[in-house]
């Protein structure tokens, strides 16, 4: 039987201690954190997301502004937004919530956000840095990810890493923080060919694929560490990408869903702000 990554257990404490680090550059700068979080439309995964970045905003005590566009904002309207924000010096951090309305150009609108406010990592600057393994604003969920792996103390060199997806907010740089690690990483995606042949390999197994319960027992190594990023709503509730009932009884490690890898994206979400601000006081 597999041992727990407690998600929301390990953010809540990064939380509590970003809540102090908060107050501590409240009083020494004379102002709150601030970050602004856009939303376009109303998907509802969307919704819950940035409801619950905006409640661990104000837990922490970071300043949130809150931008909720309807479906058909035309995209001029999203730049202004954006180059507003960018320019205000107030403003330490700027989230345009994933995915956009397909009406609007996601490359071009992430590329207004000026790379010092890129609290989630995807300017091209912050991705061509963590590309370098240079210092730089790291995703999210690949950063929650590695966090998790840390706070378990099992050493990661060597370790064949499988990813499943190769998306630009999970697959692609979870993939580039494994080798940082020395791990010998494979990314799998929809075109790979006998995947299970590869999953039985892996040492860690990284699943971002967006279909609920697809890794089953049978694709899993004895022993291996299995990170479920998938977070599916299905009749009877939310499930992951993983077969988590089958699957634990094989792994070693694994995340649950919910309560794994999605509080944890968030608690990066946090710490990015909280750097972001530091490097604008040229900490
Ligand atoms: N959509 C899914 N994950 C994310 C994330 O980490 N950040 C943003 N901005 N959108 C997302």
């Amino acid at each position: 039987m597999a041992e727990l990554l407690d998600g929301k257990l390990l953010s809540t404490k990064i939380k509590e201690d970003l809540k102090l680090k908060a107050a501590e550059f409240e009083a020494k700068y004379c102002r709150k954190i601030t970050l602004a979080v856009i939303l376009v439309g109303e998907n509802p995964a969307s919704c819950v997301y940035v409801k619950n970045k905006i409640k661990a905003a104000e837990f922490i005590g970071i300043k949130s502004l809150s931008f909720s566009l309807p479906e058909n904002t035309e995209e001029k309207d999203v730049e202004d937004l954006i180059n507003n924000l960018a320019r205000d010096k107030s403003v330490d951090g700027i989230l345009v919530q994933l995915p956009l309305p397909k009406h609007l150009d996601e490359e071009k609108i992430l590329a207004l956000i000026p790379p010092e406010k890129d609290v989630d990592g995807f300017t091209a600057e912050n991705v061509g840095n963590a590309t370098l393994f240079k210092d730089c604003v790291n995703s999210c969920t690949p950063a929650g990810i590695m966090y998790m792996l840390k706070s378990i103390n099992v050493p990661l060199s060597g370790k064949h890493a499988v990813i499943i997806g190769r998306s630009n907010i999970v697959g692609k740089p979870i993939a580039l923080m494994l080798l940082k690690e020395n791990c010998t990483v494979t990314v799998c995606h929809s075109k790979t060919v006998d995947l299970k042949s590869i999953t039985k390999q892996a040492d860690i197994l990284v699943v971002a694929m967006g279909k609920a319960k697809f890794v089953t027992s049978d694709m899993v190594k004895d022993g291996a560490i299995v990170i479920d990023v998938g977070i599916n709503r299905t009749e009877t509730g939310l499930c992951g990408d993983v077969d988590f009932e089958t699957v634990k009884d094989k792994a070693s490690y694994i995340t649950p869903v919910p309560g794994g890898v999605g509080p944890m994206t968030i608690a990066m979400l946090m710490y990015n702000a909280y750097t972001c601000a530091l490097r604008r006081e040229n900490v």
